[in-house]
């Protein structure tokens, strides 16, 4: 086996057998995590909400779900998934721009625990089909902070120029009005800046508006329940295995020590890839091994349609040769078989003396990996297995 993996117990003769591609989840490496999201939250202030749409394959699912953790949703289907995989109804948050009638009834059907609710449009509507239905709807108003994450462009969700939430200047009008609609309740408020973010500035930023916000509610006599600082903590692409775990603690600290949180106030997160990301690895087989010009190719059996990360926001995945035992190494141009430009996993990397049929791990691939997989061009889904 090639170098590295050490905290997966991955054998070959394991899933020789299995048809490339498939995702790799390492469940101990998840089970850590988690123990380590519980040990730094614990205390009853602080709860984490897990952000289905990292990874909403069934065993991850329930594994998060049996450690305590509530869901944040963005669709009937997650809200379904995540009652399924056992979240309570209780412990689930549902953000979106774009809601549907059928997907706000499902979640008041449910009960669920919050609708972060992103205009004043999607209020009205959720507030009278909960008039219909007989109940009150829990909610919370996202609000766009306009702070920059300085993170990937298509990820950086909290400047005045994305879609995501509602400014700052309309704050006061959407509270006045929220608090004329018979069928809602305001728990408190709701933020997400981007994601992928590791330097802790963004975060130490949004806290000061969370302060200054509070204060400002606080002199009009309105005080908030919980206040939800979404997701966004980012993970080691470049050294998976010196960091398998992101830095929670200090991200944790760094709300601990920069909000001023009132009275019996909950602290709401939605960690997603945070999570997830370093416990799965896509697995997969050298196809071909082609030479051009100046250029040596490796293609394998797994394309963009089975992790879309690299080509969409050109993020870097560690890749691995895990059959070659080779001491030379040679770059190669890491692709996919897939009819598109984009379908590189990696440019000039440098790898063991490669063959056709040798197994590669894309590492770090557990979250918004088997997610976002498509069929394009008539594929197959890619496979999962488990590592416990
Ligand atoms: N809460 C909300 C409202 C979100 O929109 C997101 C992610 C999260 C929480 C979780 O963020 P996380 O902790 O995972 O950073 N497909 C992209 C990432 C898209 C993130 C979308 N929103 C990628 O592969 O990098």
């Amino acid at each position: 086996m090639g170098q590295g993996f050490n905290h997966q117990v991955f054998r070959i003769s394991d899933v020789g057998g299995m048809r490339t591609p498939f995702y790799y989840y390492d469940i101990s490496l998840l089970r850590a995590t988690l123990d380590e999201v519980t040990r730094l939250t614990a205390g009853g202030v602080m709860r984490v909400h897990y952000a289905v749409k990292a990874n909403f394959n069934p065993r991850i699912l329930r594994e998060i779900a049996s450690s305590g953790l509530g869901a944040d949703l963005v669709s009937g289907g997650e809200v379904k998934a995540a009652v399924e995989a056992g979240f309570k109804p209780q412990d689930l948050a549902f953000s979106g721009v774009g809601k549907t009638d059928w997907e706000i009834r499902l979640g008041l059907d449910y009960g669920i625990g919050c609708f972060n609710v992103e205009s004043i449009p999607e209020m009205e509507v959720i507030n009278e089909l909960a008039g219909e239905m007989g109940v009150t709807a829990r909610v919370a108003i996202r609000v766009n902070p306009d702070i920059d994450a300085h993170t990937h462009k298509y990820i950086t969700t909290g400047t005045a120029a994305n879609k995501f939430g509602i400014s700052m200047d309309a704050l006061d009008d959407v509270i006045d009005r929220i608090t004329t609609l018979p069928h809602v309740h305001l728990r408190g408020l709701h933020f997400h800046i981007g994601s992928q973010i590791t330097q802790m500035a963004p975060f130490e930023m949004l806290c000061d508006t969370v302060n200054r916000l509070q204060d400002r509610y606080e002199e009009r006599g309105i005080r908030f329940e919980m206040i939800n600082v979404g997701g966004g903590l980012g993970v080691d692409y470049d050294h998976p295995d010196e960091h398998p775990m992101a830095d929670l603690e200090c991200y944790f600290s760094t709300f601990k020590r920069g909000l001023r949180l009132r009275e019996g106030q909950e602290l709401h997160f939605e960690l997603g890839r945070a999570i997830v990301a370093s416990c799965g690895s896509l697995i997969s087989r050298v196809t071909f091994v082609k030479e051009n010009r100046d250029k040596k190719f490796a293609i394998l059996d797994a394309g963009m349609t089975d992790l879309i990360r690299p080509a969409l926001y050109q993020a870097h995945h560690q890749v691995q040769n895990l059959t070659s035992t080779s001491a030379v190494c040679e770059p190669y141009d890491v692709v996919g078989p897939v009819c598109e430009s984009s379908d590189v996993f990696a440019h000039d990397c440098l790898l063991p003396l490669t063959r056709r049929g040798d197994l590669v791990a894309i590492r770090t691939a557990g979250a918004y990996g088997e997610s976002m997989a498509s069929t394009y061009n008539l594929r197959a889904l890619p496979g999962c297995a488990f590592s416990d």
